[in-house]
């Protein structure tokens, strides 16, 4: 629940870090619809699944949320000082804030679910989980191929070698 709540809090901080590096979008309607449809969590309607995870899917979901983790924690620090750079002057100290806040998120995100795998490599042994991050690792890379290689092709064709 922390943690949803964090990242739903997230999706509505990065519209807000739009509005302020691009204020001139503000009035944009894609900005008021992108908002309006953000999910949201009323957390009374939140139930536990009847059925619970078994220790294999948690630990499943723990590695590729660890590893998400770190992924978005490397794109704030790469888009960071673009954000920064394209934000008039007025907004930049309320930006750098925003970013600083998603950083430590970010990290406090990472921190947790290491902390949990830690435990269970206490239980279920070091190797499997080590096998489970190199797998679920290279499924994250070649999402984030997939996600990123019609931008690549568009704007920088030069770089497609570098994809694979
Ligand atoms: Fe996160």
């Amino acid at each position: 629940m922390y943690h949803i709540k964090d990242e739903i809090r997230h999706s509505k901080l990065f519209i807000t870090l739009a509005e302020l590096a691009f204020p001139q979008l503000s009035n944009e309607p894609f900005i008021s619809e992108t908002r309006s449809n953000l999910f949201s969590l009323n957390e009374s309607d939140a139930t536990k699944h009847a059925k619970p995870l078994s220790h294999n899917e948690i630990i499943d979901h723990l590695v590729q949320m660890n590893l998400g983790e770190i992924r978005t924690r490397i794109h704030i620090s790469m888009i960071a000082p673009i954000i920064v750079a394209f934000t008039p002057e007025i907004n930049r100290s309320k930006v750098k804030a925003l970013l600083a806040a998603l950083v430590d998120d970010e990290t406090s995100h990472i921190a947790y679910t290491a902390k949990h795998l830690e435990r269970f490599a206490n239980t279920i042994g070091v190797q499997k989980i080590k096998e489970l991050f190199v797998r679920r690792l290279r499924d994250l890379h070649q999402y984030t191929i997939l996600e990123t290689e019609a931008a690549v092709n568009e704007y920088a064709p030069e770089m497609k070698t570098a994809l694979h």
